[in-house]
C-alpha cells in the first residue's frame, strides 16, 4: 500500500497547488491513501468546510492537525463529527473538542491515524506524547490494522528524530509536520518505521512559513502587531512524503516528493 502525506497546506495558494499538483501525482505513483496536515488551510489558519471539501475533491482522503486546528469554528464543528476523517493533537485535555486518533477503512485495509503535538514550545501544559501513544496503540492492540501514521507535530528536531526511534517496528510510519521547512533525514528506520522530521509545508516558497514576508520582516524589525497576511499567487512548494507499506505494516521504503509549482 502506498501512502502520501502532505505537509501543512497553507492557505487558498496552498490549496490550489494541490488541486493542481495532487490528481496527477496519484495516477502516476498508484496512491492508495492521502493524509494531508490540514491545521492552516485556511487562511487565517484553522480549518473550514469549503476547504477540506476543496481537499477532497482533490483526492485527499484524511486530515490530521495541530496547534491551529480550532481557529474556526466551523472547523471544531467538523473535528467534533465522528464521520468527518479529521483529527486533531491527541495530547490535549479531555474536554478539548475532536479526537486525536481515528482508524481509517479503506479497500486496503484499515488505517490508524495519531496525531501528537510536542510539548517543548508548543505547550508544557500537554500530555506526554509518547505515553499518549503508547495508550493509543495499547487501546487499538486487537485491531487488524494495515498501517499505522503518527504525524508528530512539534518543533524540536531532537524530539523529532527521537520519536521515531521510540516507535520503531511498533507504526508504519511516523512524519513530522509544524515547522512548514523540509528536512533532508527521509529514511527506514532498522525494524520497518519510515521516518522523516518534518515534511515541510505546501506554500508559496516566496514567504516566511507561508506568509508574506515583508509582514514577518516588519513584525520583527519594528515589534509592530501588523495583521498577518498569505500571498495569493506565486511558485507553490507541495512538500509531500510516499510511504511504501507492505503486508506486515511495515514500511519498506519513504520517499520525499517535492514538486514546484506555479499559482496565478
Ligand atoms: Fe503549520
Ligand atoms: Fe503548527
Amino acid at each position: 500500500m502506498k501512502i502520501l502525506y502532505i505537509g501543512d497546506i497553507v492557505a487558498k495558494i496552498g490549496r490550489r497547488a494541490v488541486g493542481q499538483v495532487l490528481p496527477k501525482l496519484k495516477e502516476e505513483r498508484q496512491i492508495d491513501f492521502v493524509i494531508a496536515q490540514a491545521e492552516n488551510i485556511s487562511t487565517g489558519n484553522g480549518i473550514t468546510k469549503k476547504a477540506i471539501k476543496e481537499m477532497k475533491d482533490a483526492g485527499v482522503d484524511f486530515f490530521s492537525g495541530g496547534n491551529h486546528s480550532f481557529k474556526k469554528p466551523e472547523g471544531v464543528d467538523m473535528l467534533n463529527d465522528p464521520n468527518e476523517p479529521i483529527i486533531r493533537p491527541a495530547n490535549y485535555p479531555g474536554k478539548t473538542p475532536g479526537r486525536g486518533w481515528k482508524i481509517a477503512e479503506t479497500p486496503f485495509g484499515n488505517i490508524l491515524i495519531i496525531n501528537v503535538l510536542g510539548q517543548t514550545f508548543n505547550g508544557p501544559q500537554l500530555d506526554h506524547p509518547l505515553k499518549v501513544i503508547n495508550a493509543i496503540l495499547e487501546e487499538n492492540k486487537s485491531q487488524k490494522l494495515a498501517a499505522t501514521i503518527v504525524d508528530f507535530h512539534a518543533d524540536l528536531s531532537s524530539e523529532k528524530v527521537a520519536i521515531g526511534f521510540y516507535l520503531d517496528g511498533r507504526v508504519s510510519g511516523v512524519v513530522g509536520s509544524h515547522t512548514h521547512v523540509s528536512t533532508a533525514d527521509a529514511r527506514v528506520l532498522p525494524s520497518g518505521t519510515a521516518h522523516i522530521s518534518d515534511v515541510g509545508m505546501t506554500g508559496p516558497i516566496d514567504s516566511v512559513l507561508g506568509v508574506k514576508k515583508e509582514i514577518i520582516l516588519d513584525r520583527w524589525l519594528n515589534q509592530l502587531p501588523n495583521k498577518f497576511d498569505w500571498p495569493k499567487t506565486g511558485i507553490v512548494q507541495f512538500s509531500s512524503v510516499l510511504v511504501d507499506v507492505g503486508s506486515n505494516a511495515k514500511a519498506t521504503q519513504i520517499e520525499q516528493i517535492l514538486i514546484k509549482t506555479e499559482i496565478s
